[in-house]
């Protein structure tokens, strides 16, 4: 209560500050001290002060969750004994814990808000002192924890619903740093993760340390735990599927249909030289019975694919030079 009140004068002397009326007087911090805990084991020696209950709390700089929500988290299951405390992860703070008089209090040890910030280094110690294991084994060799990205940074822990763990909200969070894929996932071909079907989630493991950090190990591994059908084996491969998908397709949204990166015949002509292309046989449909200019092909319909239709490899086993050209 004391904080909130507190803040709105805050608020006001900023105002007033501006104006010119600047007040010294600061209120006075009075401490319940036979405060009880009211929703983490031994937090009464904080939430004598901070009791902020369930709205959001308005400052300068952000909107703050309310401090006591986290009751409403799995932070907040007593029954169970690791569940932590609020010194567990704001530190001991016992300057600011015991702070008499006027005036704002030293900061607490550990800052996960705007105004004195602690490291994210600093931060990130706190969480994961309790959640090192699972897929946050790595978290200590991952692009975000060398880009000085917090576990703060995405999760909210005070607040009732935590957005980044929720398939519908979670996208929000990452594109507020990653501009670039939500262009791409604006495009007319993209997988269903505006529409909250899938998330981010799906393929990055955004705790771990692997390239990119997908999911997987390599990109083909990541888009087989739901593409299996790619996977083969097949009689004949073509080599780039088998070696990267992303050599054609962007997972995160294109122009062209099917996530391509480029339309075919372009696509395929960026391997398959047009002026080096066989198609010696006179094949139903090819102009010409022994090479020819395939740039004409595209013209026709999907271009190369209405005759190489499974472009992922090909299982024909007819026993004849053109058996294996992905046709069937
Ligand atoms: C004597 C009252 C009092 C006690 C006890 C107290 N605080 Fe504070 N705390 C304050 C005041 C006042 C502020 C400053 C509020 C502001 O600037 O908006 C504050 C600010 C904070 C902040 C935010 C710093 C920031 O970003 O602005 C945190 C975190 C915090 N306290 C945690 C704790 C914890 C954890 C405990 C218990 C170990 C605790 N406090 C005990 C009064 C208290
Ligand atoms: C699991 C770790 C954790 C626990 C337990 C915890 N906090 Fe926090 N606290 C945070 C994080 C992280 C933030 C930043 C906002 C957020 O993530 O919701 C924060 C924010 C705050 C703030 C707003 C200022 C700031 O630093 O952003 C205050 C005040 C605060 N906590 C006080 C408390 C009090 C009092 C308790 C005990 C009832 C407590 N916290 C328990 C991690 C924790
Ligand atoms: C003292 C130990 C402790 C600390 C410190 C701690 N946590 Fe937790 N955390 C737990 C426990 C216990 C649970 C609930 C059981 C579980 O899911 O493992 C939990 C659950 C969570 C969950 C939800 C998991 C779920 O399945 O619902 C998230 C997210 C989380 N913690 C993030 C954090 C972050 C971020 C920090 C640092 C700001 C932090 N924790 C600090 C012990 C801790
Ligand atoms: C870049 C955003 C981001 C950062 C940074 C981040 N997380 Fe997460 N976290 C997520 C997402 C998304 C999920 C849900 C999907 C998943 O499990 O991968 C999640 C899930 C979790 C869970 C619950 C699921 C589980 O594995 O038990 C815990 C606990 C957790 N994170 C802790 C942490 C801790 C601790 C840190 C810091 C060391 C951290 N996170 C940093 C985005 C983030
Ligand atoms: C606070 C800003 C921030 C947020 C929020 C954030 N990231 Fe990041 N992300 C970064 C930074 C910084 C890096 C490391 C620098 C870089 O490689 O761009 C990074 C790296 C990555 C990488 C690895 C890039 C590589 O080249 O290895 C992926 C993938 C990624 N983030 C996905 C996500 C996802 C998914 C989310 C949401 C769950 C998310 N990020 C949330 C800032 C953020
Ligand atoms: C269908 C799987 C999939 C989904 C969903 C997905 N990504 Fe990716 N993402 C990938 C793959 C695969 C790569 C690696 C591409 C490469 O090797 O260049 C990647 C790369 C990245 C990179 C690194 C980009 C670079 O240029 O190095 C970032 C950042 C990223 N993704 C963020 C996101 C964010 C944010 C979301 C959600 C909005 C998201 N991704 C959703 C598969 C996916
Ligand atoms: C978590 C599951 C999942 C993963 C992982 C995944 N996809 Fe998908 N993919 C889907 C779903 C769902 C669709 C949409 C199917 C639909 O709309 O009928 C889809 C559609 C596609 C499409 C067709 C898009 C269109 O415009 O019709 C392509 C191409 C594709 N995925 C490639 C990839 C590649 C490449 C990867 C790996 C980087 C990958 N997918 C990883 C689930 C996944
Ligand atoms: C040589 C370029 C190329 C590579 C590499 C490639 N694809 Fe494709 N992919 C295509 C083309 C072309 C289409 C459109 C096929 C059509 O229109 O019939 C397509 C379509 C798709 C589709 C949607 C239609 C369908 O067949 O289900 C999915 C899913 C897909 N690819 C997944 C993958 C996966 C997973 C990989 C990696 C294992 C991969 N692709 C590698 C060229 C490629
Ligand atoms: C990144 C380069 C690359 C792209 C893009 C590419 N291919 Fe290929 N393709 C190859 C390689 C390498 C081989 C194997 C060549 C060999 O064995 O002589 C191959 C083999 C083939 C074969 C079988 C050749 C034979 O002799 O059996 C066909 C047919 C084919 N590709 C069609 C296509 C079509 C159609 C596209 C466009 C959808 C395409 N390729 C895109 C690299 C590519
Ligand atoms: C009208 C059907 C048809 C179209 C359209 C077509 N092809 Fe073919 N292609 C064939 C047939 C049949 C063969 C095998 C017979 C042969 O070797 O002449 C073949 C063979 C190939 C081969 C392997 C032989 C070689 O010349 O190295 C490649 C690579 C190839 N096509 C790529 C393409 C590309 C790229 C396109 C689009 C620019 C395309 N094809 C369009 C029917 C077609």
């Amino acid at each position: 209560m004391e904080v909130k009140v507190l803040r709105q004068a805050g608020l006001v002397l900023a105002v007033f500050g501006l104006l010119g009326f600047v007040s010294p007087a600061m209120a006075e911090l009075k401490k319940d001290e036979s405060a009880k805990d009211l929703i983490l084991k031994g937090d009464g020696k904080c939430t004598g002060c901070h009791d902020e209950g369930d709205e959001p709390v308005p400052t300068m700089l952000e909107l703050r969750p309310s401090v006591l929500s986290i009751g409403k988290t799995r932070h907040g299951t007593n029954a169970d004994g690791r569940t932590p405390t609020c010194t567990d992860c704001h530190g001991a703070s016992e300057k600011h814990n015991n702070h008499k008089g006027g005036g704002k209090p030293p900061l607490p040890d550990r800052v996960f808000g705007k105004v004195g910030q602690s490291s994210a280094t600093v931060r990130n110690e706190a969480c994961i002192s309790c959640h090192q294991g699972g897929n946050r084994i790595h978290w200590q060799s991952s692009a975000h924890a060398s880009g000085d990205v917090a576990c703060n940074s995405c999760h909210n822990v005070h607040a009732k619903k935590d957005k980044v763990r929720d398939k519908s909200t979670q996208t929000e969070v990452c594109v507020t740093c990653h501009k670039e894929q939500r262009t791409q996932f604006n495009k007319p071909s993209r997988h269903p993760v505006p529409e909250g079907k899938m998330a981010c989630s799906s393929c990055h493991n955004v705790h771990g340390d692997n390239p990119k950090q997908l999911v997987k190990s390599s990109t083909n591994d990541t888009c087989y735990t739901c593409h299996m059908e790619k996977r083969g084996p097949f009689v004949h491969n073509h080599q780039p599927v088998a070696e990267d998908c992303g050599i054609c397709h962007n997972p995160h949204g294109t122009t062209a249909a099917n996530l391509l990166k480029t339309r075919s015949p372009f696509l395929c002509q960026e391997c398959h030289s047009s002026s080096s292309l066989g198609h010696r046989t006179a094949a139903a449909g090819l102009p010409g019975a022994r090479t020819t200019d395939t740039s004409l092909l595209g013209t026709v319909g999907r271009g190369c694919l209405s005759c190489h239709t499974n472009i992922h490899g090909g299982n024909s086993t007819v026993n004849s030079a053109t058996a294996g050209r992905f046709r069937r």
